[in-house]
């Protein structure tokens, strides 16, 4: 597939267009809340293979299903209580969850990891991802919108960067509000596990559920392939929780005391601000290394600030993993 992508605004017309271009079993990258999508019609099994072919993504990493609302998710997946509580606090939003799929859910099996009879769904926040999503109809598959194991898109131009020539458009929404993906939180099992900490804090899912959530990472299993090691990486190396950048470094700060830092991700310390920042900056910081190493201030542990630093450990973690 090398073809000119087009990059459409995200008014009725270009709505139109890019539904017609997931109808015809074509690739569309689309704005959330959290990053940009890389959408495909979840019930088409060619539409689908071309996701993984775009993104080189291993066939072992399954997508997730985006709905317009609670009700069209209900068609593809069995809720529990636990569903119907989190649904209800969190949707529209940032949380993804993982369910047993129904058997009528006509999605591709692509759709589904091998064996485990489960789907990953997610109600997206952003008015042109709500916009699209109606006016196609239909689950939309989609991952984050970047190379296989590389930095996730935050703008119209990241996607192109990373994707230009291998899908057919992008619709331009300006940048991601939350700035880093969606949590992922499994309820298969008696006990929610959190797979992926991102933009629904763990605490705020643990307050709504009456009781604390098990980290996915205590299984030894590999559930989500977000959890590879090395994953959401710029191309220079980095070290983490550094005070002061040494020489040969090029620092990121965090707060009102990294008055050296070449960008700094919220002078005020703000959390919000810093996850909605970190993915941009972490693109221009590699752009600007030229053989330094990326220094990060360290980020506090809790709210947003663990999926923040999440994805820092990983952007920093040995790159023969992925
Ligand atoms: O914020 C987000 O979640 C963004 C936007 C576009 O919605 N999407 C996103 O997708 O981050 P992706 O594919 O980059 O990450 C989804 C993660 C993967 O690590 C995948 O392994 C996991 O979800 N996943 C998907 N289906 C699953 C399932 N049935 N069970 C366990 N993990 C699953
Ligand atoms: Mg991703």
């Amino acid at each position: 597939m090398c073809r000119k992508t087009l990059r459409l605004s995200p008014d009725p017309k270009g709505i139109s267009r890019a539904a017609d271009i997931l109808r015809s079993g074509g690739l569309v990258a689309f704005p959330t809340e959290t990053v940009y999508g890389l959408g495909g019609d979840a019930r088409n099994a060619a539409a689908v293979a071309r996701i993984y072919e775009a993104k080189r993504r291993p066939p072992h990493n399954p997508l997730i299903a985006h709905v317009a609302g609670i009700n069209a998710a209900r068609r593809l997946a069995q809720f529990d209580p636990r569903a119907e509580a989190l649904a209800t606090a969190f949707w529209p939003g940032a949380l993804t969850l993982v369910l047993p799929v129904r058997a009528d859910s006509r999605l591709t099996p692509a759709m589904t990891p091998e064996g485990a009879g489960t789907v990953a769904l997610r109600v997206p926040k952003h008015p042109v991802a709500q916009a699209l999503l109606t006016a196609f109809g239909g689950p939309i598959a989609a991952p984050s919108a970047n190379p296989s194991g590389r930095v996730s898109p935050t703008s119209a131009d990241h996607v192109l960067e990373g994707l230009s020539g291998r899908i057919d458009a992008v619709l331009d929404g300006g940048d991601c509000p939350v700035g880093l993906e969606s949590t992922i939180l499994s309820l298969v099992t008696p006990q929610a596990r959190l797979l992926r900490p991102g933009g629904i804090a763990t605490e705020a899912i643990a307050e709504v559920l009456g009781g604390p959530v098990a980290s996915g990472k205590d299984t030894g299993v590999l559930t989500a392939p977000g959890q590879l090691a090395s994953h959401y990486a710029p191309h220079a190396p980095m070290r983490l929780n550094a005070e002061f950048p040494l020489d040969g470094e090029i620092w990121l700060g965090f707060g009102p005391d990294c008055t050296a830092a070449e960008v700094t991700l919220s002078a005020t310390g703000d959390l919000d601000e810093a996850a909605a920042n970190l993915f941009a900056a972490l693109r221009l910081l590699d752009a600007r290394a030229k053989g330094r190493r990326i220094a990060v201030a360290p980020i506090p542990d809790y709210g947003i600030g663990e999926a923040i630093n999440d994805r820092l450990c990983r952007a920093a973690a040995p790159r023969d993993s992925t």
